[in-house]
């Protein structure tokens, strides 16, 4: 969801009221592609590395989406959405944890949209926490295949994603889903993420749709 600061800024505004603004896009888009009929929508709300940003701005985003937990949830849960989260849940505040987590265990039966909150997530630290897992569980070496790295991931019972948007132009995939997005199809867009509508998750999707998809074999 990038580019929240940028749009902040272009505004004269804190980057916070940014962040605030991509709560707005993300309540709207989720409900859109629960309508559009995606089963599975992952967003990664704050990354491994975002620790380093002020201390100011990574209270503000912690107690945002805290907040947004708590608000969202009657709403989430009336439309059937089942909500997951996908990092290290262990390092975030208490209070933001416990939102988390009364948000997973009120929506678990749900059978609509899965949607998955990526937060204190990092793709390379996902890997490194699946090995120690297969370590921890003693499986020889020589009995470890993709499969097995596969099932101890965070969300092991996730598809890997079809299509993986990047919003405000960046064009890096910066520690995300590393392992899941081998074979996703990719889709830039310049709109910053406060910006990024349900007319640009249908042209993202159509994007999508002319694509041909290969997983290595020939067309
Ligand atoms: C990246 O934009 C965005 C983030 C680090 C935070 C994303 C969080 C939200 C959209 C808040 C709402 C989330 C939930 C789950 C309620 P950036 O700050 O890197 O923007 P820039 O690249 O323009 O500086």
């Amino acid at each position: 969801m990038d580019g929240n600061g940028r749009w902040a800024q272009k505004r004269s505004l804190p980057r916070l009221l940014g962040h605030r603004e991509g709560y707005k896009t993300l309540r709207s888009v989720l409900l859109y592609a629960s309508e559009r009929g995606i089963r599975y929508l992952t967003v990664y709300a704050f990354s491994a590395e975002n620790w380093r940003r002020p201390k100011d701005e990574v209270d503000g985003l912690m107690k945002l989406i805290e907040r947004a937990a708590r608000d969202e949830l009657r709403v989430m849960h009336r439309n059937g959405v089942r909500v997951r989260v996908a990092g290290r849940m262990d390092e975030l505040p208490s209070g933001l944890r416990q939102a988390l987590e009364d948000g997973m265990a009120t929506t678990a039966g749900n059978t609509g949209i899965t949607f998955t909150l990526a937060i204190n997530y990092g793709g390379r630290a996902e890997i490194v926490d699946a090995m120690k897992k297969i370590v921890g569980e003693g499986i020889p070496a020589d009995q470890i295949d993709e499969e097995t790295v596969a099932a101890h991931l965070y969300n092991p019972d996730h598809p890997e994603p079809d299509l993986m948007i990047r919003t405000a132009g960046e064009m890096r995939w910066s520690n995300f889903l590393l392992w899941q997005s081998a074979y996703s199809e990719l889709y830039v867009t310049e709109k910053t993420w406060p910006e990024f509508d349900d007319k640009e998750l249908d042209r993202a999707i159509e994007a999508f749709a002319g694509r041909t998809r290969k997983f290595g074999a020939l067309a």
